[in-house]
């Protein structure tokens, strides 16, 4: 395996790292070999690699490190690619690199196959860096310039070679010219912060990140001839219309007219924009989204998939990945994990009077092993063309409603301990039933959720309970 890993803005000289899990000789490569393929020597260098040697290529993961991102690299290294992931480690840890290459490793020693390339970069996307990063994986190959017509050369030539008298016919000898191509083959985009609370105090914050970084990277990757594009989006976007009590379809929430079939076949016209987007996070979503399917309506060139993840829970089945945020937790799950490592009192349960079987909100609870599949499904479908547009959006779910209550429950059971909870009031812009339709998912991407909310409560209790205090007895 090569792993290389740069941490810090440029200066910094990067550590390579040597694994202690068993490895076969040659799924191992010298630090000689990390250096021809990564920025040992100066990250703002920009190096001509010519020639017609078969680089290796990479899907770049910005935000790579964080709960979504880490099980993704490792599902990518899973399906053989190498990666590359940028990550400011502005809420993940740098710990979390070794652990997705212990598990990649064991995995490819188990499946007897070499392990791909893991590279990391500790850098905020919206550095300048980013162009010497993407600069450091190109290749560069001489080719011939198309031969010119007489009409557009330049015309100062012919001026000249009149005067001379030698050779008035235009020359249609090919030029030499340095073709640029990036060995990065696609982008999966997570970097971003996520907390609704703060986002609604600090918007700027959330904007500049989320927002106008996301536009400045797209600006970079464009000049790099990387079209291949991979978004986290949301279920946030759908707004007030997650309020309609029915399993949400992607058409609730379109950038560009859209026509499509209702269930019944009937032929109906999607609407562009979405009502009750009620925090600057919602709104940095839903506005990445518009601007990425205004990129690809003028250039069809690209390749977008906006995934807009349910609600992700549970973590990597060894207990080694998980949700392990440096920000204060606001999800249902890790919020449950800190009341059983005993770090909060109490869950509180906010709104017991929604029209649901129990009062409380159903969410639709996706595996965050299943979501990291998805994205592999998402380069794959684009990959084979199967990506129906330019810009396409897909819920990422199960299509299965669970209530709070019912999860609650679900990890009582799994730990054997109590988790007090306490009944509060609904939040505002909370609604009562927010589930996926995952039909365009499923066929389109061929990608279908395979694990249950038990699978994902049995994982986070086995990624929480060594940091339980130790209880004798059964308490539940
Ligand atoms: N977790 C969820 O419930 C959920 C639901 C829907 C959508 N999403 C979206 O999925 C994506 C990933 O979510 P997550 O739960 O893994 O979050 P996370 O905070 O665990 O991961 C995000 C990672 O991005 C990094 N990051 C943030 N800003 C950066 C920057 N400017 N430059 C480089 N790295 C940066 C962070 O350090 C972190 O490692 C986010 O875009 C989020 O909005 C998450």
């Amino acid at each position: 395996m090569e792993c290389c890993s740069n941490t810090s803005t440029g200066a910094s000289s990067p550590s390579s790292f040597s694994l202690s899990v068993t490895q076969s000789p040659e799924a191992i490569n010298t630090p000689d070999t990390q250096k021809s393929v990564l920025f040992d020597e100066d990250i703002a260098a920009d190096p001509l690699d010519i020639g017609e040697n078969a680089s290796p290529s990479f899907i770049m993961v910005v935000g790579g490190l964080g709960y979504i991102g880490s099980h993704t690299v490792l599902e990518l290294m899973k399906a053989d690619y190498n990666v590359l992931v940028i990550d400011d480690l502005s809420n993940s840890y740098e710990s979390v690199l070794d652990r997705i290459k212990m598990l990649a490793t064991e995995y490819c020693a188990i499946h007897n196959k070499p392990v791909p390339a893991l590279h990391f970069q500790q850098l905020d996307y919206r550095s300048p860096l980013m162009r010497s990063i993407l600069a450091n994986y190109s290749s560069y190959r001489v080719c011939n310039k198309p031969a010119a017509t007489s009409s557009a050369r330049f015309p100062y030539s012919t001026l000249q070679r009149t005067d001379s008298g030698i050779d008035m016919e235009p020359e249609d000898t090919p030029e030499p010219m340095l073709q640029r191509q990036s060995r990065i083959t696609g982008v999966i985009h997570f970097a971003a912060y996520k907390s609704v609370e703060e986002s609604i105090r600090m918007p700027l914050k959330y904007y500049m990140n989320n927002v106008c970084g996301m536009v400045e990277f797209l600006g970079l990757l464009e000049e790099f001839g990387i079209k291949n594009f991979v978004f986290s989006s949301s279920a946030t976007v759908y707004g007030e219309g997650a309020n309609c009590g029915a399993p949400l379809r992607e058409e609730l929430c379109v950038h560009h007219p859209e026509t499509f079939c209702d269930s019944d076949g009937v032929q109906l016209q999607a609407i562009p924009g979405v009502m009750g987007l009620t925090s600057p996070y919602g709104r940095s979503k839903f506005m990445c989204e518009s601007i990425l399917a205004d990129i690809a309506r003028s250039d069809a060139s690209w390749s977008i998939t906006a995934l807009r993840y349910f609600n992700p829970v549970g973590c990597h089945e060894s207990g080694l990945l998980g949700e392990d945020p440096r920000q204060k937790p606001s999800n249902l799950i890790p919020v449950i994990a800190t009341v059983l490592t005993g770090t909060k009192p109490v869950l509180d349960i906010f709104g017991t009077d929604w029209n649901t079987p129990d009062g409380t909100a159903v969410r639709d609870f996706i595996h965050v092993v299943d979501l990291a599949q998805g994205h592999i499904a998402a380069l794959a479908a684009s990959a084979a063309g199967r990506v129906k547009a330019p810009f396409r959006t897909y819920n990422l779910g199960t299509g299965r409603g669970h209530t709070v209550r019912e999860v609650h429950e679900s990890l009582q059971s799994t730990s054997g301990r109590t988790i007090p909870v306490r009944e509060v009031g609904r939040r505002a812009g909370d609604v009562g039933f927010c589930v996926a339709e995952v039909g365009r998912a499923e066929s389109e991407l061929a990608w279908k959720a395979q694990k249950t909310l038990k699978d994902c409560s049995v994982d986070v209790w086995n990624f929480t309970k060594g940091r339980c205090p130790v209880t004798d007895e059964m308490e539940y």
